[in-house]
């Protein structure tokens, strides 16, 4: 009787919450279980043959998703084509790539199950299998979102930037409804992947008023960084973001950060807030905290999180797409 009146209590909520407009149904692990069982299997596919193909590609999938999840939500707005006015082409959004292994997936999984996977779930299921093929936690992903219908170049205006202080990061990830936490842990997934010399030469030449290399970085390092990326030398020149295990996913990056042998000025600049400092340091035992700290956990914790942000789960707000780069 107390069971029954509890579920027509919920019940009347739910449809008054329909009504209003107001629900916006939750994401959920295994959204495709019934309607395109294989779904995951398939983008995963994609991923390891990519990846064997060109080991860059699981560094470009797990980029992808951050992209797109800053921007109107994780809706696969980056992906689409439209014109001058397309987000992709955002500065903020330079040499992000793996666009073609999601068109790929998508183009397969139009054969098998059409109009049912969205692409903005492909990306997060790519980033997923990213991840893992990394040698980094493997994690249950949640899907059910819809794709946007809003792709313009403006609205990428606010991306978080390599040169932004420590306090503008913050800012940036809180008004995604990202915590300090979720800064240092998410930064972390520099632990795959590289960086083009472009976004290195003011941090190595000219950080100082009157020139000179940013003091935070180690002068065990600072020969290498240069010499990678010499003053008139090629910007286009790729180096390791995680310095000595660029390819694995692992704890190295954050140590790294701590030790002053962060590449990428932002990943430097967690050490310069005593918060996120602070967090950096419990994954080393420097903390207070009765348990030390897992970074592969609570990385994961912090990827379920941004993969939620802004997700569109009703068909008003959202479509499936069947190319992943042009509206319906
Ligand atoms: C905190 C703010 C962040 C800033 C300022 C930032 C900045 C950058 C920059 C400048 C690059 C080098 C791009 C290039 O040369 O092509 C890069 C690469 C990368 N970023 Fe971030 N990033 C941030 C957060 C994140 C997050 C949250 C993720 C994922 C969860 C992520 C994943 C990656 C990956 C995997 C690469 C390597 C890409 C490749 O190898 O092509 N980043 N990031
Ligand atoms: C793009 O977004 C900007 C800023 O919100 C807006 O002013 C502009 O009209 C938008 N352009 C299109 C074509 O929707
Ligand atoms: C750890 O110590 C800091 C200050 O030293 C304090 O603010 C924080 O609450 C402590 N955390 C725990 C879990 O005890």
């Amino acid at each position: 009787m107390k069971n029954m009146l509890i579920v027509m209590y919920v019940m009347i909520i739910s449809c008054y919450m329909i009504i209003l407009g107001i629900s916006e149904a939750r994401l959920k692990v295994g959204f495709y279980r019934e309607t395109c069982p294989n779904a995951e299997s398939i983008v995963g596919g994609f991923v390891r043959d990519a990846a064997k193909f060109n080991p860059q590609i699981p560094a470009f999938l797990l980029r992808l998703h951050f992209h797109d999840c800053f921007v109107q939500g994780c809706d696969g707005s980056i992906l689409v084509d439209n014109g001058p006015i397309s987000e992709k082409l955002a500065v903020g959004h330079q040499g992000v790539k793996g666009f073609d292994i999601i068109e790929d997936a998508k183009t397969q999984l139009e054969f098998v199950c059409p109009g049912v996977v969205s692409c903005a779930d492909i990306v997060a299921i790519a980033a997923r299998d990213a991840v893992a093929f990394s040698f980094g936690p493997i994690y249950e992903v949640e899907t059910g979102r819809k794709d946007g219908f809003v792709s313009n170049v403006s609205l990428a205006a606010n991306m978080p930037d390599f040169k932004d202080s420590i306090q503008l990061l913050k800012q940036k990830f809180f008004d995604k409804g990202l915590n300090e936490k979720d800064l240092v842990l998410l930064s972390g997934a520099h632990t795959i992947g590289s960086t083009a010399c472009f976004f290195l030469m003011d941090r190595l030449y000219n950080f100082l008023p009157g020139g000179g290399p940013d003091p935070s970085i180690n002068p065990e390092f600072l020969p290498e960084l240069m010499e990678s990326c010499p003053p008139n030398g090629n910007i286009n020149f790729r180096l390791p973001i995680d310095h000595d295990t660029g390819e694995t996913f692992d704890d190295q990056i954050l140590e790294n950060i701590r030790n002053g042998f962060a590449v990428l000025q932002s990943d430097a600049k967690l050490m310069d807030d005593p918060v996120t400092k602070q967090i950096i340091d419990s994954y080393f035992g420097f903390s207070n905290q009765s348990i030390q700290p897992s970074f592969e956990a609570d990385f994961v914790t912090s990827i379920v999180k941004m993969g939620r942000i802004g997700v569109k789960t009703s068909s008003k707000r959202g479509e499936i797409r069947r190319v992943c780069s042009s509206f319906n």
